[in-house]
């Protein structure tokens, strides 16, 4: 388990995944070093293994413990930010390749659930798009006829089985798919434990440096990977400081589940066109019973801190919609990073030789960390592909240059908060469990208050660009709203780009 499980725990979390993997003990050879054990990089290890090539995985935490672990799971090719927004930003042929590696990312994990007979409640399913009161109706003529452009199956309906939806219009499209996440990546990686792949856990790479034939990776603990190429799959880049994390901004979004009879919800991926959307889904549950999983509230990291209000208004949401649901089992909340137009970076690092990277998931995280499979290993096998063009990480599309200063925004506003008081005077104010910024002189302190009274103080200053954190009191964790890092109230790094732990700081009253 990570250390913010505790407070934020998904339904999945309690099918282990390579429950056998050990930290990195000593040195290690490999042809390819992949950082990440999330979707992305172990799709991108079982693929580069179909090609004889040797793999070693390396993750800080888990293997599939980071934001894997706490997806939904819609396994949609569907543009998740609207077919329509897609052609705003994109050629109709990018958008179209868009759409088509997308879908054979479905395809591949099929095929690899049948090859290997994972059992991880892989399903075809369909996706229904539904009006949200609020939205303009011609919001779904204007998707109908993208995915008619695209050459996407969608039919026209109206009305849902649901209280209040009853005349609602939507859109429905069939061949999405949804899994239990953490059991198919199970399966991946005992199907790729017998093929020889190394996979460590608990095995921080601190740096990454292209030799004259290879790459050396150093990892936490003092040891050592040397392969010939490197894949940096950590959902956030961990080794470019500035290339990606200005055209990509971090967004924390919630989930819950609740008991629902079975056959009271027909097995589909729903959406609204609400702004933020809500999505719903249904898994096994306990007792004969199914779980709906609802998802949305989402805001960009670091600009709110309450998760309690976003909850209520999850839940009031769906139980509006089916007032007979049973009751919670459980709530969490992630990261996604959106990108600039709604597709991921995946390729060979622009300033590299042997480095490649997959991050800018855009919410379609799932999808994405396959297509980065279809396009990763094919190029370091020198095959090229045939998807790699729509997903080119140097790309900076022109069409979204609005978006690229707003969300950039972020950063100079940050920064601005060296000169701003603190939140709390003293540690004094802080209740067990809770965190508060303290100004001390020129420095801003992250305080923390253990439920056991004890109080941790570390820099309140981001170790990746220096940005100034906030408090994420759901998650106990100190979140970076510039590109994403959290960090633990010990000074501990929970997810990336940030490296280095939080700086101590002196005793503060
Ligand atoms: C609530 C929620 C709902 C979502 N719903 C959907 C959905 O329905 N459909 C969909 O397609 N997507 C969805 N997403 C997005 C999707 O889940 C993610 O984009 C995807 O899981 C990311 O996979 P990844 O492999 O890129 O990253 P991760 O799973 O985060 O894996 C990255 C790994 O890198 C490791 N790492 C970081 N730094 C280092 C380092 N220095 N050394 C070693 N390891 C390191 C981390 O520990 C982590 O395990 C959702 C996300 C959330 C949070
Ligand atoms: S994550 Fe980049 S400054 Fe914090």
């Amino acid at each position: 388990m990570n250390a913010w499980d505790e407070h934020s725990r998904s339904v999945w979390m309690d099918a282990q995944v390579a429950p056998d993997a050990r930290p990195l003990a000593g040195s290690a050879n490999a042809d390819v070093a992949i950082v990440g054990s999330g979707i992305a990089g172990l799709s991108i290890g079982y693929e580069l293994l179909q090609r004889g090539l040797s793999v070693v995985i390396l993750d800080r935490g888990a293997i599939a413990g980071g934001m894997t672990a706490r997806t939904t799971a819609h396994l949609a090719p569907i543009c998740d930010d609207s077919l329509a927004s897609l052609l705003s930003m994109r050629e109709i042929d990018e958008a179209r390749g868009f759409q088509a590696s997308q879908s054979a990312a479905l395809d591949r994990i099929e095929q690899i659930v049948q090859r290997h007979g994972i059992a991880c409640e892989f399903r075809r399913l369909d996706g229904i798009l539904c009006l949200d009161p609020g939205s303009e109706p011609s919001i779904l003529d204007d998707e109908a006829e993208a995915a008619r452009r695209l050459g996407i199956a969608v039919v026209r309906e109206t009305g849902l089985p649901l209280r209040t939806l009853t005349e609602t219009p939507c859109l429905r499209y069939p061949g999405q798919a949804t899994f239990h996440p953490l059991a198919y990546l199970r399966g991946l990686c005992e199907a790729m434990a017998a093929q020889g792949a190394a996979l460590h856990p608990r095995s921080a790479v601190e740096e990454i440096a292209e030799t004259a034939d290879g790459v050396r990776l150093s990892v936490a603990g003092g040891h050592e990977v040397l392969a010939r190429h490197a894949v940096v799959a950590t959902n956030a880049p961990v080794h470019a400081r500035f290339a990606y994390h200005t055209k990509q901004a971090p967004y924390r979004t919630y989930a819950m589940a609740f008991e629902i009879e079975r056959g009271r919800l027909a097995d589909a991926l729903y959406w609204d066109t609400a702004d933020p959307y809500h999505y719903v889904r249904l898994t096994a549950g306990a007792d004969g019973k199914d779980l709906l999983i609802v998802g949305g509230e989402d805001h960009k990291t670091g600009e709110a801190d309450d998760a309690p209000r976003r909850f209520a208004a999850l839940e009031a949401w769906i139980r509006t919609l089916l007032p007979d649901l049973g009751r919670e089992t459980h709530r969490w909340s992630g990261q996604v990073m959106e990108t600039l137009d709604y597709g991921a970076y995946i390729g060979r690092d622009p300033d590299s030789r042997r480095t490649y990277v997959a991050t800018g998931d855009s919410g379609q995280g799932m999808t994405h960390g396959v297509v980065a499979s279809l396009i990763i290993p094919a190029m370091i096998a020198g095959e090229g592909s045939e998807y790699a063009a729509v997903y080119h990480p140097a790309r900076t599309p022109a069409r979204a240059a609005a978006t690229f200063l707003s969300e950039n925004a972020t950063a100079v506003t940050n920064m601005a908060e060296y000169a701003l008081p603190g939140e709390i005077a003293s540690v004094d104010e802080l209740g067990p469990g809770e965190g508060g910024i303290l100004r001390d002189g020129l420095n801003k302190v992250a305080a923390y208050r253990d439920v056991d009274g004890t109080v941790q103080l570390r820099s309140a200053v981001c170790t990746h660009l220096g940005c100034h954190l906030k408090w994420n009191a759901f998650e106990r964790c100190w979140d970076c709203p510039c590109h994403g890092s959290h960090f633990a109230p010990d000074g501990s790094v929970l997810n990336g780009p940030a490296i280095s732990p939080l700086a101590p700081a002196r005793e503060t009253s």
